[in-house]
């Protein structure tokens, strides 16, 4: 068996150090042969992640990291986004960015393929369309289990896409909105789908953000004070886990996580 965990945004100082703190209990429950975390919500309130906040995460025990649309709020990723090989930024930017859309690694005999995509959905960020992106990288490449995050807002584009890519990938996880969705299924009795993992943070918060800032811009149609990221309230840590069959790689188990403190 293949055993993969999947975790959903990281956001900000408080959920990657609970992250760090229950990753023990992630492995002696799940047994992963591979743990895949979402990072763009990591650094400085949830904008990128800076080389330290990745390599305290990579020490803790995250393997993959899969990012979002704030990559690059903080250019800072630029000083070594190219130097990693375990980590990806969205493949379907219009622009030239550092970092690359999709990667591959072995895993028990298994070549596997790593990718991200951006939603075109309420994201305030013009993208190229991710079915076509999609079918480009998987046409592009050999791989044995591909596995998709696909950082969108709308569940509507995400379970349309997930439809659309059963036949080809493995496993399909949302991310972005962070709040978990419980559709967790094998979609088209091939491939594990959620339509959002949910987050790692403040579980009590906008979030990740702390309640003040949102609520008074909210009332104040979109003036008002910056957003700062939640401190203090109990967290929790949101993803799935998902076993493959290592000869035929059909989706043995699916269950998702959620762990509160
Ligand atoms: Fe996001």
């Amino acid at each position: 068996m293949i055993n993969i965990v999947l975790i959903g945004d990281i956001f900000g100082k408080e959920g990657k150090e609970f992250v760090a703190k229950k990753i023990y209990f992630i492995k002696k429950k799940y047994n992963p042969d591979v743990i895949i975390a979402n990072g763009e919500n990591v650094s400085f309130g949830g904008k990128s992640m800076i080389k330290e906040d990745y390599i305290f995460l990579k020490n803790s025990g995250i393997n993959y990291f899969t990012m979002g649309n704030h990559t690059f709020r903080n250019l800072k990723i630029n000083e070594y986004i190219d130097e990693t090989n375990d980590l990806v930024r969205p493949a379907n930017y219009i622009e030239n960015v550092k970092g690359k859309g999709f990667l591959t690694f072995e895993l028990k005999g298994k070549k596997v393929l790593l990718f991200n995509l951006l939603g075109e959905t309420f994201m305030n960020i013009k993208v190229k369309n991710p079915f076509k992106k999609a079918d480009e990288i998987l046409s592009k490449n050999k791989y044995d289990i591909a596995i998709l995050d696909f950082h969108a807002e709308t569940t509507s584009e995400k379970i349309v896409l997930g439809n659309y890519l059963s036949n080809r990938i493995n496993i399909f996880v949302g991310t972005h909105t962070h709040i978990q969705t419980s559709d967790e299924r094998i979609l088209n009795n091939k491939m594990a789908y959620i339509t959002d993992l949910g987050m790692c943070g403040v579980f009590d918060s906008a979030i990740g953000m702390d309640f003040h800032a949102v609520t008074n811009r909210l009332i104040h149609q979109g003036k008002g004070e910056r957003f700062i990221e939640a401190r203090g309230g109990k967290k929790v840590l949101c993803g799935l886990f998902v076993q493959l069959d290592s000869f035929n790689l059909k989706v043995n188990k699916i269950e998702r996580i959620q762990i509160r403190e």
